[in-house]
């Protein structure tokens, strides 16, 4: 069947920080009954809501922003830390009210939830109607019948090569401008802290043919900005079967930035361990590969870098960032930090302090250490620091990067970045809004500009978020 799209509603609401942005999606696609999506979580779990969109629509549904006139109400959930699975609660009692007026409406929990809270979900607490894991997706009409005949689906199998990659995502809500593609599912790192190997599975890498078409295809509709998407995805590595071709993270990065030298490339996550000097010297190579790194850091002791299972202590980190200093020297880096992790004493906290001061992040995402049961943390170690002190450290962490974040903009007045332009401004419909290649929000006045172009912005005035300037030639 043919997809038609008669309307496209997109919300993003900064809730938290990355892994806590609710996102709601709803599309209307062509067919007969309605599909009301809700997503949560990290990009990968929008990315996913993409693949669901793209089979409902096979299958006849449409899709509506109205929750009340809903035949289906998925909601796509995240568990990488339990305010994030308390938020998804609190959601599925609306769903609840709503099902009272409504009987035969479907409700469903996809994404990372799935596998942990099943059976409490569907027996205990009789929330939801089906169950679905994210390698499950395909099996959605299938479990949707079920539903409908009166019985409870469920389908959280983890799969070893599920990639989607014969699906052609439905793109939800963007401005025609971004796109975001996955290359690779899953993980196979153990971080002691982390839920993501258990929700979702081991870590598959898509086959670079089926990337480089989505992606030329995205460059063929007047896409810009391609963002990759993986769990860890400087350890992407695909071979053909027979074995004849191979390509690492750098080969993908070089394949996908020769497709059209305006459509910036951007990656995330990568983990620190995989961060070779050849994917960075593919970075120097290309222009339109965008000279940020997201690498993070999560502790700045060896000592709890090894309790978290990290595979790599503090002088491997830094020598890393010395690589990217030398090799790509107008390249941001930006990180993830995690406060009062299991037996982090003060004089490791200190550590932590002390990295950030030596890498002098553009942009941090913080984090409280939450216990996530099943994961090797919480089987192996106490989470034995106070709530008050985990508070205050977090608290110390937000302060510094607050700081390094303007100094870094400040150290940009009177510069001139090139900029994509994504739209008008939150604030101001005279003014616009896009990002340079180092990822950092510039704001200035639009000057009859339109979404998509690039601009040369010179810095005038800077935030701690924003660098604000206007067009130069
Ligand atoms: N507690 C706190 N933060 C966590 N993260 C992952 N698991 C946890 C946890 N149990 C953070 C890490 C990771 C980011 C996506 O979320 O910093 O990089
Ligand atoms: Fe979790 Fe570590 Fe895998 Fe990231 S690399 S998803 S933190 S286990």
């Amino acid at each position: 069947m043919a997809k038609q799209f008669s309307g496209n509603v997109f919300e993003k609401v900064q809730d938290e920080q990355r892994q806590g942005e609710v996102y709601e999606a709803t599309t209307v696609l062509g067919g007969k009954k309605k599909m009301y999506l809700e997503s949560y979580g990290c990009q990968m779990n929008f990315s996913d809501s993409e693949i669901v969109a793209s089979i409902m629509a096979d299958n006849n549904y449409v899709a509506t922003t109205e929750l009340s006139e809903a035949d289906v109400v998925f909601i796509n959930t995240c568990s990488i830390r339990e305010n994030a699975e308390q938020k998804v609660r609190g959601r599925l009692q609306v769903f609840r009210q709503h099902k009272k007026q409504k009987p035969d409406m479907m409700i469903g929990v996809l994404g990372c939830m799935a596998e942990r809270l099943k059976s409490k979900l569907l027996e205990q607490e009789k929330l939801v109607d089906l169950v679905v894991g994210p390698d499950a997706y395909k099996d959605l009409p299938n479990l949707l019948n079920k539903v409908d005949s009166g019985q409870q689906a469920v389908n959280v199998l983890l799969s070893r090569e599920e990639t989607y990659a014969d699906i052609t995502p439905v793109r939800l809500g963007g401005n025609g401008i971004l796109a975001f593609v996955t290359i690779m599912r899953g993980c196979d790192n153990m971080c002691s802290f982390c839920v993501v190997p258990f929700t979702r599975g081991r870590e598959r890498s898509r086959d670079v043919h089926t990337i480089v078409e989505e992606c030329r295809q995205l460059a063929e509709q007047g896409y810009k900005e391609i963002t990759l998407l993986g769990q860890n995805v400087d350890s992407y590595h695909w071979s053909s079967e027979d074995g004849t071709e191979t390509v690492n993270f750098a080969g993908l990065l070089d394949r996908v930035a020769k497709i059209d030298p305006l459509v910036r490339i951007r990656f995330s996550t990568s983990h620190p361990k995989d961060i070779t000097d050849e994917v960075l010297h593919t970075m120097a190579a290309h222009h339109n590969i965008c000279k940020c790194i997201h690498l993070p850091v999560q502790a700045g002791s060896s000592e709890v870098l090894k309790r978290m299972n990290r595979t790599y202590d503090r002088e491997w980190y830094l020598d890393r960032v010395a690589a990217i200093r030398r090799i790509l020297p107008d390249c941001a880096i930006t990180s993830d930090i995690i406060a009062g992790f299991c037996g982090e004493t003060e004089e490791q906290h200190r550590e932590t302090i002390s990295m950030m001061e030596s890498v002098r992040y553009t942009m941090n995402f913080m984090f409280k250490y939450s216990e996530r049961p099943g994961t090797l943390a919480a089987r192996k170690f106490e989470d034995d620091v106070p709530e008050e002190v985990k508070g205050r450290r977090l608290q110390e962490i937000i302060d510094l990067q607050g700081q390094h974040s303007l100094e870094s903009n400040q150290a940009d007045l009177g510069k001139v970045f090139e900029v994509l332009v994504e739209g008008p401004s939150r604030k101001s419909d005279e003014h616009f809004c896009g990002r340079n290649s180092q990822n950092k929000m510039l704001v200035f006045p639009h000057q009859g500009v339109k979404a998509g172009q690039y601009v040369n912005v010179l810095v005038e005035r800077v935030t701690q978020a924003t660098l604000i300037g206007r067009i130069v030639d």
